[in-house]
């Protein structure tokens, strides 16, 4: 079933400058779909799109076959309950003067009157912090803490606990692990994966690491300068007929 329906997305900056220059792309439910190509081609900005925290200047996006540019304010807080997104660097991601829990609820917070939730289960504040950060492999006692006090891997894994809290239908994850150690690049990877399969999650997995988006993604779609060059079933990543600059990433991975 198709979940997400890009169709020509076209962005600008300073009108002179295309960012995302006539994306089409379908991503279907239940899938990992991963994005790569390298700094500047336009991934974040596709990503920022499709939360509608930027602008498109053409093109459509259409989530559950309703054209998101359209939407109004309201129907707009119910369409972001149904996609979050994890960024790249966590530490920008937390207000630093919020306790780890305090971040954590605030999703649940804003979004509880039009929760169904099936994994969690909201008991008491505490109680549902202890799930979330259970489900992200953390300790309960890291709830008391402030963002400064953890590292970077368990901040992350905080980003991504709040991101699955409302339990959402797509989360875009905008190079989740770039600012990680290869251990717990790995092991949030593998994280990331498990998760997908317990919540009946789909990607979006933004990356400039082929290695990694081939591992996690069963289809790959392949960017340079704003524009979508190569699209595939990860399975022929290796294939003769893959686009120049895709065999470029292959032979630099
Ligand atoms: N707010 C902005 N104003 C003007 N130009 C921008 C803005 N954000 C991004 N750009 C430009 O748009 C292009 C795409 O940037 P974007 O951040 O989407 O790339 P990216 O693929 O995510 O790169 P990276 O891998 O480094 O994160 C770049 O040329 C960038 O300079
Ligand atoms: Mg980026």
């Amino acid at each position: 079933m198709n979940l997400l329906s890009i169709k020509e997305l076209t962005k600008f900056y300073q009108s002179e400058k295309i960012a995302v220059d006539h994306v089409s792309f379908n991503l279907n439910k239940g899938e990992c779909l991963g994005l790569v190509g390298e700094s500047g081609c336009g991934k974040s900005t596709l990503a920022r799109c499709l939360m509608r925290i930027e602008r498109i200047d053409s093109g459509s996006i259409l989530f559950e076959n309703e054209a998101i540019e359209l939407l109004d304010e309201r129907h707009l807080h119910s369409y972001r309950k149904k996609m979050q997104i994890v960024f790249q660097n966590p530490s920008a991601a937390l207000n630093p003067k919020l306790k780890v829990k305090d971040s954590l609820i605030d999703p649940y917070a804003q979004y509880k009157k039009e929760l169904n939730l099936s994994h969690f289960s909201y008991t008491s504040k505490d109680a549902f912090i202890r799930q979330l950060l259970e489900a992200v492999e953390l300790p309960s006692h890291l709830a008391d803490k402030y963002p400064h006090e953890l590292s970077g891997g368990q901040r992350q894994r905080v980003t991504i606990a709040r991101a699955i809290s409302i339990e959402p239908e797509l989360i875009v994850l905008d190079e989740p692990t770039a600012s990680l150690d290869v251990i717990s690049q790995k092991a949030v990877l593998s994280l990331l994966t498990e998760l997908r399969e317990t919540l009946n999650l789909s990607y979006l997995f933004i990356s400039h690491d082929l290695a990694a988006v081939s591992q996690m993604c069963q289809r790959i779609l392949v960017m340079k300068d704003g524009r979508l060059v190569d699209q595939f079933n990860t399975n022929y990543l290796f294939d003769n007929e893959r686009h120049p600059y895709t065999k470029e990433l292959i032979s630099i991975f």
